[in-house]
């Protein structure tokens, strides 16, 4: 089973700016959360206690405020400081002695997962033992994203970042299990056309070793990518709507951690003297 999980948490986040001045575009609302728990919460539903936030050089304090090192939830947070926005591999690169001769999960600070037996999911492809899996979701804007083509045994068959001509509306989510290679085949990685390292180029490695395999979220479950502003106020809409409907919290990390049996009813009253009065707090108490 994968032990380790990455958040890539970083980025310029220009296409956000002016709301990304001063606070990282993670650490904004999604509704009622900060946009980091839900990665967070993806990690955790796959039962992962060791955990590697990976931050903008300068943005360490702002994480450390509300996320400072997981212990009253059972989990063990790290962080390390990316220099510059470089890629998503980067952060094999940044994260090589955190992930030491593991294998390790990478989710993207700004993906939003939700669905019916998606901790199943999560938990089945944590056992990935050699090579590099994927998640894909179809979507109707395919350009916007990494694409997967597959062929009727649901292998992949074609890659490529963000295509301009149609090639699958299958894209490729920002969950991704990797075995060990991945820090050596990161350092391979060439800048492309745009600067960056590619997490396209680096499945292509896997791919060309014949070491890629695809799962599919169907219909039933969501992702979301929160990229621009009309993305957030669209997801935490999403969010709202199930929330409110429910009575029950997305990404609730107290919540999920007390499922998981890491914690006990101390954590969740040090967890509300912590957040202090609030809706979120309301809730943590129903939970005890
Ligand atoms: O969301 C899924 C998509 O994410 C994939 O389908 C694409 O293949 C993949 O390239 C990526 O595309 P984006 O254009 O959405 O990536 P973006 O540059 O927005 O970065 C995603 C997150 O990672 C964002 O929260 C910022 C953070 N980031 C990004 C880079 C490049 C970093 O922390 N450091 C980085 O160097």
């Amino acid at each position: 089973m994968i032990k380790k999980g990455i958040i890539l948490a970083g980025g310029k986040g220009t296409r956000m700016s002016p709301l990304t001045k001063a606070v990282n575009k993670q650490l904004l609302p999604i509704y009622d959360k900060p946009l980091i728990f839900y990665p967070l919460s993806i990690l955790m539903l796959a039962k992962i206690k060791d955990i590697l936030i990976i931050v903008n050089k300068g943005q360490l304090d702002q994480y450390k405020k509300i996320l400072p090192d997981g212990k009253n939830l059972g989990i063990k947070i790290s962080y390390a400081e990316q220099v510059s926005p470089r890629g998503l591999p980067d952060a094999f690169i940044v994260g090589e002695k955190f992930i030491g001769k593991e294998n390790v999960v990478l989710i993207l600070g700004d993906n939003f997962f939700y669905g019916q037996n998606l901790s199943k999911k999560l938990i089945e492809n944590c056992k990935l033992k050699n090579g590099a899996r994927v998640l894909l979701h179809k979507v109707i804007k395919p350009e916007l994203y990494g694409v997967a083509k597959i062929n009727k045994k649901n292998k992949i068959t074609l890659i490529k970042e963000k295509p301009k001509k149609f090639v699958s509306d299958l894209a490729i989510t920002g969950l991704y299990f990797f075995d060990n290679k991945v820090v050596e085949l990161s350092k391979k990685l060439k800048p492309s056309k745009r600067g960056e390292i590619e997490i396209t180029d680096l499945l292509n490695l896997y791919k060309s070793k014949n070491k890629l395999e695809a799962d599919i979220i169907g219909r039933g479950g969501a992702w979301l990518d929160t990229g621009s502003i009309e993305d957030f106020y669209k997801t935490s809409a999403f969010v709202s709507s199930i929330e409110n409907r429910q009575g029950l919290k997305i990404a609730c990390l107290e919540e999920i951690a007390l499922l998981n049996k890491w914690i006990d009813k101390k954590n969740i009253k040090n967890s509300i003297k912590f957040y202090g009065n609030c809706d979120y707090s309301k809730y943590l108490k129903n939970l005890i």
